[in-house]
């Protein structure tokens, strides 16, 4: 299959390009387009046939169910049933880095939504992927844009060298902002609000606004969220885990990453990030950046502080440490 790419500016983005990426979606093909998060892969999450193509091209196991992506409140409401906790958040944050997993109406085909009674809903806070999904007039269902396991891709480059060949079209609207991928709670049960996936949003600041503790999963609800039981964001080499003021790994030719620089070691291929948030807008493209550059293997400086994206940050590095 040729792949159709084209720029796209995101604060005008072309009509003529987004329609064309309408008309694919419409058809039942894949378009894979920008969040501000990461690149996502869509296809029509009406329809089957399309989610299922998702699935193909990605390598990604099927019951593994996607977010639904939506324009507007009354799309979401077409799809989930929804509750005041889930009304107060979405009048609060949408468009933003925030999932949320409700029960499902039947519209949605199992095939979304991996099997479960439950669905994935969010608004995006990227101009494109707002225009993609109003002009087709559909929700988009949409993972990370990379092949299953590998990082995440945060630029068109990452998209285009997993996805190439394999989907109708590449919508380049320039590099993410984030970085790494949504928070996603579950508010099926407003008297017991899970974080299934820590991310884009803190967890301070959903507590703080709906003044309770989110909850740790028991393992029947971390069955319900099958992600987290994949391995995930890996790059081809390995990552080792460095804590500051802890003896820095022994290993030749090792590339680095973090925020504090490595004192008394010979490093060329090294990223310093100003801040936890730079760090994660950076993590994924610095793995793909060095597992090209032949290193032998990724340190990573484990981020220490409790505040804003870390918990997520220290998720998406423990997960692509892991064995
Ligand atoms: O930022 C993001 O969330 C990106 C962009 C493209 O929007 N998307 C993304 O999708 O990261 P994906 O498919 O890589 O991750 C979706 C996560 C998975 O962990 C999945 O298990 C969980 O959401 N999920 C989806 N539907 C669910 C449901 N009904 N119940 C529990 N977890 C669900
Ligand atoms: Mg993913």
């Amino acid at each position: 299959m040729t792949t159709i790419t084209a720029k796209i500016n995101k604060w005008n983005p072309d009509p003529e390009i987004i329609s064309k990426a309408a008309e694919i979606l419409n058809s039942g093909g894949l378009v894979a387009f920008p969040t501000e998060t990461v690149y996502g892969l869509g296809a029509n999450a009406l329809d089957s046939e399309a989610v299922r193509k998702i699935y193909l091209a990605k390598g990604r196991p099927s019951d593994n169910p996607l977010i639904l992506h939506v324009s507007s409140y009354e799309q979401a409401e077409d799809l989930v049933f929804m509750n005041d906790t889930a009304k107060f958040l979405i009048q609060k944050f949408w468009p933003a880095p925030l999932t949320l997993v409700l029960k499902a109406k039947s519209i949605i085909p199992l095939t979304t939504r991996g099997g479960l009674d439950t669905a994935a809903i969010r608004m995006p806070d990227n101009p494109i992927a707002l225009a993609l999904i109003e002009k087709s007039k559909i929700p988009i269902a949409a993972p990370s844009a990379n092949l299953s396991g590998r990082p995440s891709p945060t630029d068109f480059e990452s998209v285009f060298n997993d996805m190439n060949g394999k989907i109708e079209m590449i919508i380049d609207g320039g590099e993410t902002e984030t970085g790494i991928e949504s928070t996603v709670i579950d508010v099926t049960n407003p008297e017991k609000i899970l974080m299934l996936r820590p991310g884009g949003m803190s967890r301070e600041i959903i507590e703080e606004t709906l003044n309770t503790e989110l909850k740790i999963p028991d393992s029947f609800s971390k069955k319900r969220s099958p992600g987290t039981r994949y391995r995930h964001y890996a790059p081809n080499i390995p990552v080792i885990i460095w804590k500051k003021n802890t003896k820095f790994p022994d290993v030749k030719n090792f590339a680095y990453m973090g925020i504090n620089d490595v004192e008394n070691v010979e490093c060329e291929n090294k990223i310093l990030f100003d801040d936890v948030k730079n760090y994660a807008h950076g993590l994924f493209s610095g793995f793909r950046k060095f597992e090209c550059e032949k290193s032998s293997c990724i340190i990573v400086e484990w981020p220490q502080d409790n505040s804003g994206i870390s918990e997520g940050l220290r998720d998406r590095i423990s997960r692509a440490a892991e064995k």
